[in-house]
């Protein structure tokens, strides 16, 4: 074999470090996940709708997890049972804008694949590309354009990591097409739950897109833009594990109107989401 690149914390982590993080939060509780779930901007409450927590944790106290210091990101690790599966809940996320490397970013869905999760549910909040859009809207993710990731900004960097996955992995069907199918059944159930399905494009951020950008996002086939979620789901693919992508709509992010976004916005536009979010969650969880 010859000499492997020198990489090291934070550009890349090996399995040592994903277990140091994974012994100290099994030291916390016996409670073994099989199912993970990250809760984006503005859709931190989420956890208090149903979920029966056993143990939490403050992502400081946890080695190697990056703290995110975005307001309406708590940056707190919950472990319990929802709708009776065990489950570990992140409230909260790190993003590259506030400096993180991408293996930084991704990090904790590494810790929860070695933890045993088997399903990752990904949740943010996004701007609507697509005009038929409202914010509180919710969007089944189909698919994504990683546009951070297609100049290379990949949290795969660097050796692979063999105990997860291949090289070269696929990320077709990366969401998986049954969990969609399960999601868009369970939406058309429920009240008050308007459930679109689209193509999420992924940016680093942080600032917003001009017009010409957004018409380009348009024309190239995504319905919602935001700037997280695609490194954390090519990580889950990598090793394995299946994802339900669920995007919240918090604005209109179209180029034919004088429409500035805002963070404000954003986390306004989680209050309606969050109990939308919730059930859709719950529901989902249910017929698992
Ligand atoms: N653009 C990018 N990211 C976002 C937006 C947006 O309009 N809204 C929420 N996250």
């Amino acid at each position: 074999m010859g000499a492997r690149p020198q990489l090291s914390p934070p550009d890349y982590f090996d399995l040592p470090h994903i277990d140091e993080a994974v012994q100290v939060i099994q030291r916390t509780t016996s409670l073994r996940p099989r199912i993970g779930l990250i809760l984006g901007s503005g859709l931190a409450q989420v956890v208090e709708h149903g979920m029966d927590v056993e143990a939490v944790l403050r992502y400081e106290d946890i080695p190697y997890w990056p703290e995110s210091r975005v307001v309406g990101h708590p940056g707190r690790l919950f472990l319990g049972r929802w709708a009776g599966h065990p489950v570990m809940l992140m409230q909260g996320r790190a993003h590259y804008y506030e400096g993180y490397t991408m293996a930084q970013v991704t990090f904790p869905v590494r810790v929860m694949q070695r933890m045993g999760i088997e399903m990752l549910i990904v949740t943010n909040a996004a701007g609507g590309l697509n005009p038929a859009f409202e914010p509180g809207d919710l969007m089944l993710i189909r698919d994504h354009l990683n546009l951070i990731g297609m100049m290379g900004l990949s949290p795969l960097r660097g050796p692979n990591l063999e105990a997860f996955g291949p090289r070269f992995p696929s990320m077709r069907n990366a969401y998986d097409p049954a969990l969609r199918e399960l999601a868009r059944r369970v939406a058309a159930e429920l009240e008050d739950v308007p459930l679109h399905e689209g193509v999420y494009v992924g940016l680093g951020g942080p600032q917003f897109e001009t017009p010409a950008e957004l018409r380009f996002l348009r024309q190239i086939g995504g319905d919602a833009v935001g700037m997280s979620t695609v490194a954390e789901v090519t990580v889950a693919r990598h090793g394995g594990t299946r994802v339900l992508g669920i995007s919240g709509i918090s604005n209109k992010a179209v180029w034919d109107e004088d429409l500035e976004p805002t963070h404000e916005e954003v986390l306004e536009a989680g209050r309606i989401m969050v109990p939308r979010m919730a059930r859709l969650i719950e529901g989902v969880l249910r017929q698992l």
